[in-house]
């Protein structure tokens, strides 16, 4: 029997739906091909057609903490779930230029903001606190995990931050969109210690993935290494 230290497979932890959706032709480009469908079964590992290429299906923003704490080695996120989990723990080094939307602020067509303290529904606390405190606004914080558009409509807040993409669903609900918080797309993050101790595979999975971002959106990648 060989002695040699078996390594696991590089682990890339991602969510189903949106995210999985468009990073499976990236995947496809960099020459990786995922055997499974998540939305058709409930297999939380999914093996490819590389050996040591495996995926983790997590809720989105378990993401990063995966990969933070090695239990996957990289992972695919929203911007907007990185700067809600925080901290430097983790190397962000290729945006993917999928699931583009803005983060943003919206309230009730015509609805006119308190004078005194604003109550802000969200999911996105930590986010949220950040913006407005730099404003020097004080805000009480509502935390929502879902159907933020309705917290206006009922009276629950004064306003929310969601991401948006064609406005159709705060069209739907009576809102509008006021205050740009951030652009977001969906990085490739990596854990810090896979990034040392695997460095040569980790890389070529990186720049694998870098050739498969289609036109410049690889060039405006930012390399913390
Ligand atoms: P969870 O299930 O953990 O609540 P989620 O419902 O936010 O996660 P998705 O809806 O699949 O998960 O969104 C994944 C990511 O896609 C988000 O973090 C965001 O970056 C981006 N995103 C969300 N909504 C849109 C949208 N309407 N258009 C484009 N991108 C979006
Ligand atoms: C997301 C987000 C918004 C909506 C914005 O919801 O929570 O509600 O997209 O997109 P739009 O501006 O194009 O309407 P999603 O459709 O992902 O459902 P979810 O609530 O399950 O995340």
């Amino acid at each position: 029997m060989s002695t040699a230290t078996q390594q696991r497979p590089l682990t890339i932890a991602l969510s189903k739906g949106r995210i999985f959706r468009e990073t499976l032709p990236l995947l496809e480009r960099a020459g990786i091909e995922v055997h499974g469908d998540p939305d058709s079964s409930r297999k939380l590992v999914l093996e490819t057609s590389v050996a040591d290429v495996r995926l983790l299906i997590l809720r989105a923003s378990d993401v990063p903490t995966y990969v933070e704490y090695g239990a996957a080695d990289l992972g695919v996120a929203g911007k907007d779930v990185l700067m809600e989990h925080g901290g430097d723990g983790l190397y962000e080094p290729l945006d993917l230029g999928i699931a583009r939307c803005r983060l943003m602020t919206a309230a009730r067509e015509g609805a006119v903001m308190p004078d005194g303290r604003l109550r802000v529904a969200t999911k996105y606390i930590n986010t949220t606190r950040r913006f407005f405190a730099g404003r020097g606004q004080q805000v009480e914080l509502i935390k929502l995990y879902g159907s933020m558009e309705l917290a206006p409509v009922l009276g629950l807040a004064d306003c929310i931050v969601d991401v948006v993409d064609t406005g159709g669903t705060l069209r739907a609900n009576g809102l509008v969109a006021r205050e740009h918080v951030a652009d977001i797309s969906s990085r490739l993050i990596v854990n810090k210690v896979a990034f040392k101790t695997r460095n040569r595979r980790v890389r070529e999975f990186i720049d694998a993935l870098r050739q498969a971002v289609p036109g410049d959106k690889a060039a405006s990648a930012v390399a913390q290494e």
